[in-house]
C-alpha cells in the first residue's frame, strides 16, 4: 500500500548513504512521490524539521526480516558520473531528484538520462555546476604557511559552492607530499597529517582553527607582489582565470586591482627574482670520487633519509641514461613534473634542454641525465608548488648519490647546468659566471659549466632568453666534441 509521503528517509553522509537508502526503497518499489528525503546536518539536526526515523535507517538492527532482496540496478557509466556529481549539489532537492532519476531508469525509462528530459536537464545542470565548483576550489584555494611553525603547516579557508571539499582534499593530499595542511569551509574541514586524510563535517571545528595569521598575511602579500609580473599581464586572461568573485578568497585579492592599474601605467618591471643555484654546493672532485672504490650505497635512493627533503617530495628522481654514456648532464634538482613522474627533466626546463640538445646534435637517449639533488624542494604558494633552491647541507647530503653515478658511469664529459650543479661537481671555488662555457679538466673527465635551462625560462625578454639558450647549445656541442675526441 502506498500513501503520499509515507516514507521518510534521512540521508546522513552524502551519496553512499543516499544510495543505500535508494536501493532499499527500490526493493520495496516505493515510488518517488511516496518518499520524503531529509538530510541530517553536521550539527545533528535534520534539515527540513521534525522527522521520523524509518526502519530503513536503523543500520544496527539491519533491514526488516521480510525485506525484499536489493535489486540490481544497472546504470550507464555516464549516468553514474552524473549522479555522483549531482549528489554534491548543495540543496535538499538533490536526493528526491536522484531517486526520481534512478526510479525512472529502473522502470526502463532511458530518456531520464538525457538533457532533453525535464529531470535529466536538472541532473545535467546540477552536475555541471558541481564540476565547476570542483575546478574552482582547486584553482582558487590558497594555502598560507603558518608563522608559528605549528602543525598543520599550511592553512586555507574556502567557501565552495557545493560539497566538493572531499574531492579537493584528495587532490591536495596527492600533491603536497608529507606537508601537513588543513582546509576549512563553512560546512566542514579537511586535514592532511602527511599520511592520512581526515574529513570532518563539523563546521565548528572548522572555525576553531587559526586561519588568520597576522604575521603570515603580510609575508604572503609581499610574495605575491614580488612574483606578479606586469610585463606579462593579460588582464582578460587574469579575469577569465580568476573571476573577480574569487578574489575575496585570496590574500592577494585586494592587491590585484592596484597592481593591474600600475601595470597599465607602464610599470614594466620583471619582479620574479632569484637565480637558480645561488647556494654553494659541496665540493666533489671528480678525481677524488673516482679514486674511491665503488661502494654500495648504504641504502637505496628510495629510502634515503640523509636530509629532510624526502618528507615533502613524492619520490626521489634518480639519474637515467646509458650505463656507459660519454656525456653526463647534471641539473639542480627535480621540479614539480619530475617529482610527480619520477623522471628527470621532463617539465618545462626539460623541454628547453631537449631543444638545446637537438640543436647541439646530441640525442637525449645517448646522455646520462641527473641532478645534484634527487628530491624536489618546494614551497607551497596557493595550489602551486614553487621550486626552492636546495641548501648547501642538502646538496652535500645528496652528493653520495651523484658521486655514485659519476663513478658508475665514468663519463668523459660532464655538463653542469646552473650554479648548484657546478658547485656540486667542482666545489664553491668555481662561480658559474667566471667559468661559463669553459671546459675544466678534472681527473679523467672534462667539466663544461653552463646555464640552467630554467634560467632561460625566467629571462626578461625573448632576446635574453635566446642568448641563454644559445650558450647552453654551445656548451653541449662543445661537450659532444670533447667526448668524441677524448
Ligand atoms: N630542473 C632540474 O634541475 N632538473 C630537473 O630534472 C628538472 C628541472
Amino acid at each position: 500500500m502506498t500513501h503520499a509521503h509515507l516514507h521518510r528517509l534521512v540521508v546522513e553522509g552524502g551519496y553512499a548513504s543516499w544510495r543505500r537508502l535508494a536501493l532499499r526503497a527500490l526493493a520495496y518499489a516505493w515510488p518517488p512521490e511516496t518518499i520524503t528525503w531529509t538530510e541530517r546536518t553536521a550539527t545533528g539536526g535534520a534539515a527540513g524539521g521534525q522527522m521520523t526515523l524509518d526502519a530503513l535507517q536503523d543500520e544496527a538492527a539491519g533491514p526488516p526480516r521480510d525485506a525484499p532482496a536489493l535489486p540490481r540496478v544497472r546504470i550507464s557509466r555516464n549516468l553514474a558520473a552524473l549522479l555522483h556529481d549531482a549528489a554534491l549539489y548543495r540543496s535538499p532537492g538533490r536526493w528526491p531528484l536522484l531517486y526520481r532519476v534512478v526510479w525512472r531508469w529502473h522502470q526502463g525509462d532511458r530518456a531520464v538520462a538525457s538533457a532533453a528530459d525535464e529531470d535529466g536537464a536538472r541532473l545535467h545542470a546540477m552536475a555541471k555546476s558541481v564540476r565547476r565548483a570542483k575546478h574552482d576550489m582547486i584553482a582558487y584555494l590558497r594555502f598560507k604557511e603558518r608563522a608559528d611553525g605549528g602543525s598543520p603547516q599550511y592553512l586555507a579557508w574556502y567557501e565552495p559552492e557545493h560539497d566538493v571539499l572531499p574531492f579537493a582534499a584528495e587532490h591536495f593530499a596527492q600533491r603536497m607530499g608529507a606537508s601537513t595542511w588543513w582546509i576549512g569551509t563553512p560546512h566542514g574541514a579537511a586535514w592532511w597529517d602527511g599520511r592520512d586524510l581526515h574529513i570532518s563535517e563539523a563546521a565548528l571545528q572548522a572555525t576553531a582553527m587559526p586561519i588568520t595569521d597576522d604575521e603570515v598575511e603580510p609575508l604572503w602579500l609581499a610574495y605575491y607582489q614580488n612574483t606578479f609580473n606586469p610585463a606579462r599581464l593579460n588582464e582578460c586572461a587574469l579575469e577569465r582565470q580568476m573571476p573577480v568573485r574569487f578574489w575575496r578568497h585570496l590574500p592577494e585579492g585586494p592587491l590585484i586591482p592596484r597592481m593591474v592599474a600600475e601595470a597599465r601605467d607602464g610599470a614594466r618591471r620583471l619582479a620574479q627574482s632569484g637565480a637558480i643555484g645561488t647556494m654553494p654546493g659541496k665540493p666533489v672532485a671528480v678525481e677524488a670520487a673516482r679514486a674511491q672504490p665503488l661502494r654500495a650505497p648504504a641504502s637505496s635512493l628510495d629510502q634515503c633519509r640523509r636530509c629532510e627533503l624526502w618528507r615533502h617530495a613524492t619520490q626521489p628522481v634518480p639519474g637515467c641514461g646509458p650505463a656507459n654514456a660519454r656525456l653526463m648532464l647534471v641539473g639542480e634538482q627535480p621540479g614539480d613534473h619530475e617529482d610527480l613522474s619520477g623522471r628527470a627533466f621532463i617539465g618545462p626546463a626539460g623541454k628547453v634542454l631537449d631543444d638545446a640538445m637537438r640543436r647541439a646534435g646530441v640525442a637525449r637517449e645517448s646522455v646520462y641525465l641527473t641532478n645534484a639533488v634527487k628530491h624536489f624542494k618546494w614551497i607551497a604558494r596557493g595550489k602551486r608548488r614553487l621550486h626552492k633552491t636546495p641548501a648547501q647541507r642538502e646538496v652535500e647530503a645528496c652528493s653520495q648519490w651523484l658521486r655514485e653515478e659519476m663513478v658508475r658511469v665514468r663519463p668523459a664529459v660532464i655538463v653542469t647546468l646552473g650554479a648548484t650543479a657546478l658547485r656540486a661537481v667542482l666545489g664553491p671555488q668555481f662561480p658559474l659566471r667566471d667559468h661559463l662555457g669553459m671546459p675544466l679538466r678534472q681527473g679523467d673527465a672534462w667539466v663544461v659549466p653552463t646555464w640552467h635551462p630554467s634560467y632561460a625560462l625566467r629571462a626578461s625578454g625573448a632576446e635574453k632568453e635566446a642568448a641563454i639558450i644559445d650558450d647552453i647549445v654551445r656548451a653541449i656541442a662543445h661537450a659532444r666534441e670533447l667526448a668524441s675526441t677524448d
